[in-house]
């Protein structure tokens, strides 16, 4: 069980129960703290903040967090999210009519959104493969997923943790043997470092992107962008400033063309080592360790009284700190403000398809009591309305 004074180093509001970590993240106040320092910093020296100190500041911050990604630091750029990330990707990705892109039926909203746009700008196809519940094994997965690839396949885009049905995908699997097929692969791991263990060298995958600001407990507007260097040559800059034709080129150009965007307040970028330090100062490990177990004990319990089912095996292969369960409700948005407003919990009510789910999750500021509160206040909506039939 996580203790309290866990709860009261972040800077949520106490009357809350949050159970939804996986939407926007959560900051301790140590690392809010660091935020704000390198704000103050830049306002009070902006000319040379911006392009020397800060600059200096932002390459060590890269370099921090390439060793806990392992990958080499000319590799990542930072972006401010993973919608900006893939967005840059898919733009660049020169397709054609004809091109397919293999993905899943559980891909997140925004992102399934990019790839539309610009299948329709390019008559490109999108093959959102069905993934069926429950998952045992793997390989189910990978029976299921390969069944979408045809021999106009150039691309595979998967998220390695989905965010409405709250899945762990066995990307690394896909990732190799998408190689031996000559498929690039792109992965959306918005939900992954400080999540599940990230080794991009090991994972192999060609393109990568990843929040900071969600399970890495980074202020808002921290991600990154992994790209392999073969592929850098075409990634053109979203963005066109001084990278681009640039007077003092760098070694690198998808450096040049992609980190500066402009005049921006990059304090976000700046606080992965007090991201890091914060994780090693408080046994983060041990602590996400322990929101799992207690995850593997409470998901069939939640399902059960929702009288519904959990998706997935109960282990490590599948589930992260947040799992989701199949709901039927009338009105979803009713539901959802009533555990706010009635119960002061925040859980998400969230859809894939036209399948409707309540996912929780599991932070290390959250203990039993506060999943209990949960169980009951189900108890009790089932009881006194129609919101869970
Ligand atoms: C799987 C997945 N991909 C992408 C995103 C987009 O993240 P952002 O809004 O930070 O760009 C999310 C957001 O929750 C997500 O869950």
């Amino acid at each position: 069980m996580n203790d309290k004074s866990i709860q009261s180093k972040f800077l949520l509001n106490p009357d809350i129960n949050y159970l939804n970590h996986g939407s926007f993240g959560a900051c301790p106040k140590d690392i809010f703290d660091d935020y704000q320092q390198w704000q103050l910093r830049l306002e009070r020296d902006p000319y040379q903040f911006f392009l020397d100190t800060g600059q200096q500041e932002l390459e060590r911050s890269k370099q921090a967090l390439a060793n806990y990604i392992n990958c080499a630091v000319e590799d990542l750029i930072y972006i401010p999210n993973p919608t900006t990330g893939i967005n840059m990707v898919v733009k660049n990705l020169n397709l054609q009519p004809g091109d397919e892109i293999l993905t899943t039926n559980q891909e997140y909203g925004g992102i399934d959104r990019t790839w539309d746009y610009y299948c329709k700008q390019t008559g490109a196809q999108i093959i959102r493969q069905e993934i069926k519940f429950p998952l045992s094994f793997k390989e189910e997965f990978l029976r299921q997923f390969w069944k979408g690839k045809t021999d106009r396949t150039k691309y595979i885009f998967l998220s390695q943790l989905t965010s409405s049905t709250g899945l762990i995908f066995p990307v690394k699997e896909i990732c190799a043997r998408a190689k031996q097929l000559g498929i690039t692969t792109i992965i959306d791991g918005a939900h992954i470092p400080g999540h599940i263990p990230l080794d991009l060298a090991d994972l192999d995958a060609d393109i990568y992107v990843g929040a900071c600001h969600k399970w890495m407990l980074a202020p808002k507007g921290n991600s990154f962008l992994y790209v392999k260097k073969e592929l850098q040559p075409q990634m053109d800059p979203l963005i066109v400033s001084w990278g681009y034709d640039a007077k003092e080129p760098s070694e690198s150009q998808f450096q040049d063309y992609h980190q500066f965007n402009g005049t921006v307040d990059y304090a976000a970028y700046l606080t992965t080592p007090a991201c890091i330090k914060f994780r090693e100062d408080n046994q983060w490990e041990e602590r996400s360790k322990k929101c799992r177990d207690l995850l593997k004990h409470y998901y069939p319990i939640i399902a059960k009284e929702l009288e519904s089912n959990v998706i997935c095996a109960l282990t490590d292969d599948f589930l992260g700190q947040f799992c989701s369960v199949p709901i039927k409700s009338p009105d979803h948005k009713k539901l959802k403000s009533t555990l706010y407003n009635e119960y002061k919990i925040e859980a998400l009510v969230t859809f894939c398809g036209y399948e409707m789910f309540l996912r929780v999750s599991f932070q290390a500021y959250n203990n039993e009591e506060n999943i209990e509160d949960i169980i009951n206040a189900i108890k009790k909506i089932k009881a006194s309305t129609n919101l869970l039939s």
